[in-house]
C-alpha cells in the first residue's frame, strides 16, 4: 500500500443503523448515552464543538476533567495549547469543528479500552460524514490509529499527509503530550505551517 494511501475507516465500515440528517439528529440519536460503562463516572457528555461545516476537523483522544464538567473538548490545559496553535495560523475554533474518540471521560483519564472504542466510534464516523471536513487532523495515538487503522506510533507518521476516503488526514503529536516537552511543542508549531500550506493548497 502507498505510504499515504491508508486503509483507514473516515466515515466509511461502521455506521449507523440510520443515518442522521444532522449534527442535532446524531446527538439527539446519542442522547443520554448508557452505552458503556463511562456513563456511570462521566458527568458530562462531550459531543464536539465549532462550525458544523468546517473545512477542517480535529480529533483528540477523550474528555479530560474539565471538558467532562464543561461538556467542551479542549478546554482545559492541553486546549489552551490547541487554541494557541490555531492562532498560529490565523484560525480559532469556531472556524473548525473539534471532537474526540470518545465523548465520555475516561476515569482519571486512563487511556480508552478496545471496547469503549468500538462503542463510541460509530458516532465519531458519522460526524465526520456529516461535517464532510477536506483536511482531518489527529491528535495523538488513540485518534491516529482509530482514522488510519494502523498501529504505527505517532512519533512515525507525525506531520506526514495521509489521504483516507478522499480526505486529507495529518496526524500530530497530541497537545497534552507537549505540554511539558519544548520539543514536542516545536514540531506541533511546525505541522501546524505544514497545515496551513494544506488548506491554503487544498482552498479549504
Ligand atoms: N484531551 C483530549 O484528547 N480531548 C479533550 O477534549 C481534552 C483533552
Amino acid at each position: 500500500m502507498a505510504a499515504d494511501e491508508r486503509g483507514g475507516v473516515l466515515g466509511a465500515g461502521e455506521t449507523l443503523a440510520v443515518a442522521c440528517q444532522d449534527l442535532d439528529a446524531l446527538s439527539a440519536h446519542i442522547g443520554d448515552c448508557q452505552r458503556c460503562d463511562l456513563a456511570l463516572t462521566r458527568t458530562r457528555l462531550v459531543f464536539g464543538f465549532g462550525d458544523p461545516h468546517a473545512k477542517l476537523m480535529f480529533i483528540g483522544e477523550a474528555p479530560g476533567k474539565n471538558e467532562d464538567l464543561k461538556g467542551e473538548p479542549f478546554v482545559g490545559a492541553a486546549g489552551k495549547l490547541l487554541d494557541e496553535l490555531l492562532a498560529s495560523v490565523g484560525l480559532d475554533r469556531h472556524d473548525v469543528y473539534i471532537a474526540n474518540v470518545l465523548k465520555c471521560r475516561p476515569p482519571a483519564n486512563r487511556n480508552p479500552k478496545p471496547d469503549e472504542i468500538a462503542t463510541c466510534t460509530p458516532f465519531l464516523a458519522e460526524q465526520v460524514a456529516l461535517i464532510a471536513p477536506a483536511v482531518v487532523v489527529t491528535l495523538g495515538n488513540f485518534a491516529t490509529r482509530y482514522i488510519l487503522g494502523t498501529d504505527e506510533a505517532i512519533t512515525q507518521l507525525r506531520g506526514n499527509l495521509y489521504h483516507v476516503d478522499g480526505r486529507q488526514v495529518m496526524p500530530i503529536f497530541h497537545p497534552a503530550a507537549a505540554l511539558y516537552s519544548p520539543d514536542k511543542k516545536q514540531y506541533l508549531f511546525d505541522d501546524f505551517a505544514r497545515l496551513r500550506a494544506v488548506l491554503d493548497e487544498s482552498g479549504a
